[in-house]
Parts: C-alpha cells; structure tokens; sequence
C-alpha cells in the first residue's frame, strides 16, 4: 500500500498574530500578496507539498474572515483560536488536532508560519520526507548571506564566522508525540522558545536541518511585502514561459 496517499499529514498553520510590524488595518496573515492572502498560499504550499489536513490557528473572533480568505481550498481545515505567544498558538493548534479522530493518531505533523507565504511545495515536500525518513524535529535552513559581526559596545565590535550558521524557517516538520509532549514539558517549564523544534530539542530530541529556500521569506515589514510581490511576479513569468 503507498502509505502517502492513506497517511494523514497535519499541517498546522499559525495566523493569529496581530502583524504589529508591517501595519495596516488587517491582521497580518489575511493581508495579500497579488490579490490572494498570506493564509491561502500558506494553505496552498502545504497542501501542494504533501499535507492532507489544515489546522488554522486565529486571533479570537476572526475566524469568519479565515474561512472566507480560505474558501475554495480543497482539504479539510480545521480552526483554532491563538495565544498571546506564537508558542501558545502552536499549543491550542496541536490540542484542536488531538480532537480529531483522523488526525490524532497521524505521524507527521507540520507547524508554518502564515506569514511563510510563498514556501515551494518542494521544501514541504522535504520536510514531510525527512520525517517520515524517522527524523523527530526536522527545520528547513538557509545559509547567511551577509557578513556578521558583533557589537561588543564598549569594547568593540567582532566578526562572527557565518560558514556554520543557518537561518531557520518553516514548515518544521514533526513526529505528532514529541511535539505534543515537547510543549507540554516547554508549558510545565516555562520554557520560551521562538520556533518548535527548540521544544523538542529542549527536551533531547535532536533536529535535523534540510534545505530551505530564499522565497519562504517572512513577511515582516512592508519592505517584505514588496519582495513577496516580486516572487509572485517571477513565478507568474516562468508559469507562462514555454520552454
Ligand atoms: N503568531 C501566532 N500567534 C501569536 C504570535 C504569532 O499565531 N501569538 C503567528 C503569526 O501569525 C505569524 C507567525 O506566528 O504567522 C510568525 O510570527 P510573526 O511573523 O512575528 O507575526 P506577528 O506576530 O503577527 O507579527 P508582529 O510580531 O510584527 O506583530
Ligand atoms: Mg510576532
């Protein structure tokens, strides 16, 4: 039997940040890029990728406007409502999915950030692979461009060698019980943590890096938006390409 196409694979998004830093009058993860919204390319790329099943996790009271943003998609898409901190919005995320007859018991789950919109269904694909492979905590990395350096203030300031340093994105792709146990030990420890698979890793359970890509950028502040639009047009012109 081709466990791909019986297996459920979750993929649980995180949209329930307000996007203080990029403005405007909507929450972040419903703002667009090229007329369709963070949320529904978020939701494309997983499903694209390898993700049977959606778990959205929304700020309280606007779950209406996801389900519209959403429509059209065709998985099925759960909601949750988020917490203060990304790490309590993944939490209320994976207790929606432990609801979920079909998806409780599934291997493999993926946490994204909304804001990740233009991810390619390549790196999901990955990620969801290098799971199933029987990696535990999986990241998509990319290597720093720039030159880094230090500021040591008063005394200074140093160069930081980068050739090991990697940028960490997401899906982070997940066995479905040590996430789960992961955050219930992170919550018991109040641990504070910026992405998932410093829970797990908190908890001894190594990560494994896979390739990333430069187009699952984070769209932070309106400069990034800018970019995004420049990754849809590009995308758009080598769809229409022949050769
Ligand atoms: N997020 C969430 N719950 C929170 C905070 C963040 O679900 N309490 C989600 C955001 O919606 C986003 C992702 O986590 O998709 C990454 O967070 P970030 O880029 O920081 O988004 P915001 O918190 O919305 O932006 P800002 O920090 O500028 O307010
Ligand atoms: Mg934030």
């Amino acid at each position: 039997m081709d466990e791909s196409v019986s297996t459920p694979v979750a993929g649980v998004i995180v949209a329930a940040g307000s996007g203080v830093r990029l403005g405007g009058a909507m929450p972040k993860a419903l703002r667009e890029i090229r007329g369709r919204s963070l949320v529904a390319r978020s939701a494309d790329a997983l499903l694209a990728g390898g993700c049977t099943h959606l778990v959205v996790v929304v700020a309280q009271g606007l779950q209406e406007h996801f389900q519209a943003a959403l429509a059209g998609i065709n998985a099925p898409i759960s909601y949750a409502v988020g917490g203060s901190r990304r790490q309590d919005s993944v939490v209320e995320g994976l207790r929606v999915l432990a609801t979920d007859p079909e998806l409780a018991t599934c291997r493999v789950v993926l946490v994204h950030d909304a804001a990740r919109a233009l991810v390619p269904p390549s790196v999901v694909g990955t990620v969801i692979e290098a799971v199933n492979g029987g990696a535990a905590a999986v990241i998509p990395v990319i290597p720093m461009i720039d030159s880094v350096r230090r500021d040591e203030h008063e005394a200074g300031s140093s160069v930081v060698d980068r050739s090991d340093l990697r940028l960490v994105q997401t899906p982070q792709g997940f066995d479905l019980q040590v996430l789960v146990a992961s955050h219930a030990v992170a919550l018991r420890r109040g641990l504070e943590v910026t992405d998932d698979a410093a829970v797990c890793e908190a908890t001894g359970h190594p990560v494994l890096l896979v390739p990333g890509s430069r187009d699952s950028l984070k769209v932070t502040e309106p400069f990034d938006l800018v970019v995004a639009e420049a990754i849809c047009d590009q995308r758009e012109i080598h769809q229409e390409d022949p050769a």
